[in-house]
């Protein structure tokens, strides 16, 4: 995110503007936990489903896409419902990867363990909020780590 807490400029901007190190600490990430779960604005940002990870894709409607079992999975579901379905196919952790609506979805419902947060050198002064309409919730600093010259990443647990 942006130092003033956004996490883009726009609905429909894509996330390209976040440092190389961040960038490679995503795929790392995301490639450990072997899932991606996203809202359907973020998903049309990126256009495609990320390799090596299976891409669920959260939408009310019917998606824009056909649906490639173990690759790219649109779903209506809810969080919960989500979260035990990947359970019962033996998934052990997921990765929610915005964008705002979805990330606010998912701490509401309290099921979100960890935060990892990279803040990047920039403000936006306006655009789409990292959270929106969830209660407060008490974190827990883990880690502060420099990514390269000029990014921070912060490792919070939710309390
Ligand atoms: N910097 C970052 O870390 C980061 C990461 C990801 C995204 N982003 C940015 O965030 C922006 C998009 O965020 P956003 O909040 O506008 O959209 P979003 O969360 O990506 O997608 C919202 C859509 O997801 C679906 N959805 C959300 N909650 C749902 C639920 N509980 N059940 C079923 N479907 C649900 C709905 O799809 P339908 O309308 O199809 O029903 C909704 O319109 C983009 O600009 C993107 O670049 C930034």
């Amino acid at each position: 995110m942006s130092v003033d807490g956004r996490i883009a400029a726009d609905r429909e901007q894509l996330t390209d503007w976040t440092s190389a190190e961040d960038k490679q600490f995503f795929v790392l990430k995301t490639k450990e936990s072997g899932v991606v779960i996203m809202g359907r604005r973020t998903f049309q940002t990126i256009g495609e489903p990320l390799p090596e990870r299976l891409n669920i894709i959260m939408t009310r409607q019917e998606p824009p896409f056909d649906d490639i079992p173990g690759v790219l999975e649109s779903t209506n579901q809810s969080p919960a419902a989500v979260v035990k379905s990947l359970e019962d196919r033996q998934y052990t952790s997921a990765c929610v990867v915005g964008g705002r609506e979805v990330y606010s979805a998912f701490l509401a419902a309290g099921l979100v363990t960890d935060l990892y947060v990279t803040i990047e050198p920039l403000l936006f002064g306006g655009g789409v909020p990292f959270v929106e309409e969830i209660s407060s919730q008490r974190l827990q600093l883990i880690s502060v780590e420099k990514l390269g010259e000029q990014s921070v990443l912060l490792h919070y647990v939710v309390l």
